[in-house]
Formats: C-alpha cells, sequence, structure tokens
C-alpha cells in the first residue's frame, strides 16, 4: 500500500499568511477556470527535498506547499485533460461519456465540455450541473437504470434523449415520459477481475434483454443499444471480450427479429493506478478494439465508453492531518494512527479494504512499523485500513500531514454532508 515518497525542492510559491482560499485554486462551487481549452502540459515533481508523491504534478506541489487547511482534495485539471486525451487515442472510435458520478465539480467538467467530451449522467442534478457548464443536452445520456418518472420527464424537457433500462417498467416510464428517445438496455455482466464490483443490483439477462428491446420498438422508441459495466478498477481487459461476445449474439438476434440495434455502450471499468502497476489505456483501447472488430465484423457499431474512476482518479491528492497514534496496550505491535478523513468525509470506497489508495507522509524515510489507520468520527467503523497491512514511520505524530494518492474519483461527493459534525472533504481545483 506504502509508496516512497521522493524528495523535491520546496516550489517557489509565496506561503500565504492564511490557509483558505489559497492562491491559484478553484474552491468548488466556483467560477469555470479560464484554462479550460488550453492543452495541458504536464510537468511532473522530480527533486527533493519536499516531500511529494509519486506522479504528483508542479502544480500540485506548489499548492500543497502552502499546507491547505485538511483535509483536502487536490484536482490538477490538466490531468484530467491528459487522461481524456490519451483515452481518445486509445480508442478513437468511442465517444466518450465522462461519468460524471465519479467527480461531479464544475471546473472539471467544464474543462471535459471545452474538449467535447459527452457525459453519462446518473440523477437530474448532474444533468443541470453539465447544462450549466455549457454540455449539449443532445450529448447527455441519463444512464441510470432506476429513474423516477418526474425525473425523465424533466431530462426529456431539458433536451436529454438517450436513456438507460434493464426492466419493463422502466421502459414503460420512458416510453411515456420521454416518447421516441433513444434507449439502451443494460446487460448483466460477470465483473470478476474488478477491484470495486457493481454486483448484481444493475442489468439484466441477454433473454430478457432481447425481450425488452423488441418491446422499446413496439412502445415507439429507438431501441438503440446495449451497455453493460465490467466492474470498477478493471484490472483484466479481458473481461470486455466476454461481455462483447454476449452483446453480438444479442445484435444478432433481435437482428432476426427485425430489431436493428446500433450501439454498444462499454461502460466504465477502466482503472487509475492506486501503486500496483495498471496497464496503459491503449492496451484496453486495442483490446477492445479487436474483440469489436472479430464479433462485429466491417460493421463497427457506434461505440460509447464512460470512464469514470480513469479520468478522475490520478488527478487528485487527498491531504490529511495525524489527530493520534495510540496503542491499545503497551505490548501492541500495532499502531493505531487517526486522521482527519474518513470513511464519512471522502474515502467510502476503503469499504472493505477494496479500494487501497498509496500513501506518502512527511516522515517518509524513518523507519516504520504496522499500523491500523482510522478516520475521525465516534464510529466503530469509520477504520480506512486494518486487514491490509499498511505501515507508516514510527516516527509519526499528531499535527502531521499525510498524503493519499489517486484521490481523485469517488471521494468528495461519497461522504456524509456532516455526519458527527466533520463537513465533506474540502476540494481545489487547479
Ligand atoms: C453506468 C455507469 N457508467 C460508468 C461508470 C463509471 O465507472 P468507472 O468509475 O469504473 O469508470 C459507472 C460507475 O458506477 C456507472 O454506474
Amino acid at each position: 500500500m506504502r509508496s516512497h515518497a521522493l524528495r523535491v525542492e520546496p516550489p517557489s510559491v509565496a506561503v500565504p499568511s492564511c490557509c483558505a482560499p489559497l492562491p491559484g485554486a478553484l474552491v468548488e462551487p466556483t467560477a469555470l477556470s479560464d484554462e479550460r481549452c488550453a492543452a495541458p502540459t504536464l510537468s511532473l515533481v522530480s527533486a527533493p527535498p519536499q516531500w511529494v508523491a509519486p506522479g504528483m504534478t508542479e502544480k500540485m506541489a506548489a499548492f500543497l506547499a502552502q499546507e491547505p487547511e485538511t483535509p483536502c482534495l487536490v484536482v490538477d485539471l490538466d490531468v484530467i485533460e491528459d487522461n481524456y486525451r490519451r483515452l481518445r487515442g486509445a480508442l478513437p472510435a468511442a465517444e466518450v461519456y465522462y461519468a460524471v458520478k465519479a467527480n461531479p465539480a464544475l471546473p472539471l467538467l467544464a474543462r471535459l465540455v471545452g474538449l467535447g467530451s459527452s457525459f453519462d449522467t446518473a440523477s437530474l442534478p448532474e444533468i443541470d450541473m453539465c447544462l450549466d457548464v455549457g454540455a449539449d443536452p443532445a450529448r447527455l445520456s441519463f444512464g441510470n437504470t432506476i429513474k423516477k418518472a418526474r425525473d425523465i420527464a424533466a431530462a426529456y424537457e431539458r433536451g436529454v434523449r438517450l436513456f438507460a433500462f434493464d426492466a419493463e417498467e422502466e421502459l414503460e416510464k420512458i416510453a411515456r415520459h420521454a416518447p421516441g428517445s433513444q434507449v439502451f438496455c443494460r446487460l448483466f455482466v460477470d465483473n470478476k477481475g474488478a477491484q470495486w464490483p457493481l454486483s448484481r443490483k444493475f442489468g439484466c439477462s441477454a433473454t430478457m434483454a432481447r425481450d425488452l428491446l423488441r418491446k422499446a420498438d413496439r412502445l415507439g422508441l429507438d431501441a438503440h443499444g446495449v451497455s453493460f459495466h465490467v466492474g470498477s478498477q478493471q484490472n483484466d481487459p479481458g473481461q470486455w471480450d466476454v461481455a462483447l461476445a454476449q452483446v453480438a449474439d444479442l445484435f444478432t438476434a433481435l437482428a432476426a427479429d427485425g430489431v436493428s440495434l446500433g450501439m454498444v455502450n462499454l461502460g466504465g471499468g477502466l482503472p487509475t493506478p492506486y501503486g500496483a502497476p495498471v496497464m496503459d489505456v491503449n492496451a484496453y483501447g486495442t483490446r477492445v478494439m479487436a474483440a469489436v472488430e472479430r464479433l462485429f465484423g466491417g460493421q463497427t457499431p457506434r461505440l460509447i465508453v464512460e470512464p469514470g474512476r480513469y479520468m478522475g482518479g490520478n488527478a487528485g491528492i487527498l491531504e490529511t492531518e495525524v489527530v493520534l497514534v495510540s496503542r491499545k496496550d503497551d505490548a501492541d505491535d500495532r499502531r493505531w494512527v487517526y486522521i482527519d478523513a474518513g470513511r464519512f468525509n471522502g474515502l467510502a470506497e476503503t469499504e472493505g479494504e477494496a479500494i487501497r489508495y498509496p500513501i506518502v507522509t512527511s516522515r517518509d524515510g524513518d523507519p516504520e512499523g504496522p499500523v491500523i489507520l482510522a478516520g475521525p468520527t465516534c464510529d466503530s467503523v469509520d477504520i480506512l485500513y486494518d486487514k491490509s497491512g499498511c505501515r507508516l514511520p514510527l516516527s509519526l505524530k499528531a499535527g502531521d500531514r499525510l498524503r493519499l494518492l489517486s484521490a481523485g474519483a469517488y471521494t468528495t461527493t461519497y461522504a456524509s454532508v456532516g455526519f458527527n459534525g466533520f463537513a465533506p472533504i474540502r476540494a481545489h481545483y487547479l
């Protein structure tokens, strides 16, 4: 889990007399970045002695050197842009629909609008956030399979024409409140190999999907295609092959029924680096396109990809402060390290220790020992890492800072509004 800190030159920025807001950052919600269309020049920090994290950009380092109030997330929008451009290069045949749920910050959405991205939304508020930053409603997908009828109607009124479903009742709601729209059916697929599986909650069997897409056609909707999600942080690109084979069979079966599908939604699942090496996005692109070409012959359908974690993850560093270091008994070899970020103010994905953020500290290089890492609330569930072998410097004490890397996705909004009085994590967009 640990990453070793590099020591670098202190960045040459003025240290402000107070912590917030700090110069150089957009604190969300706020005005949009003026730089949103500029091509990013990613310069990674590379020299000692300021402690930094692998993959940390100079912008991030300069900002964090001002010691912003913790806990906070710092996101470099140039990394988002770089991720977007690399995905477009790896999968040029696919339209990118950014999964807004991963990080719906307005500066981030605005940067993606400037780049020409489309958006996968889970709710009406997410639709409105996209529209607020100038997204075209025709480039939005209402991708949640669980929607209230009035939200479908409101989305339709705003110009949204692409809707997901996986059940008959949902299809009927869409036919009634978004007549004539394009619909796609979500297939249930295996999430083997995913670090954050999306379980049985979404999708239906291929047999049911065939019936429902036929019904969509009868209801006057445009039976546009099929979607799937191979599970988040999917480390095996081969899982797309498996899912695509099911989709191709469905295309063939429906063609025989007189329903011609045109779109395959490849979902999310592309990984972000959490310390363990992940395959480059090009490897995923090559594998997916080989499967599409093999399974669909010369007739490549419209392709959509919905990256969330991939787009935001490595763009963000979460800075926290140590509140307490203790042992439950003098004989204990493991210390408890309590920090000011926990399960309820941004680190929900430590559930089951599924997502293991690499950690660097200001005392890296000192001798280290095993710890249980926990959050600040009075709830005993608020433990981040107990079983996954977390080790931190023995010299660590209250007031020291810790950095959790690749924390730009599924953190800021994955927080309670104020459990135990702790606010969601403050975020800065650079
Ligand atoms: C419909 C849909 N698309 C895309 C995503 C993004 O997935 P990931 O963050 O793994 O890229 C999700 C995540 O839950 C989702 O529900």
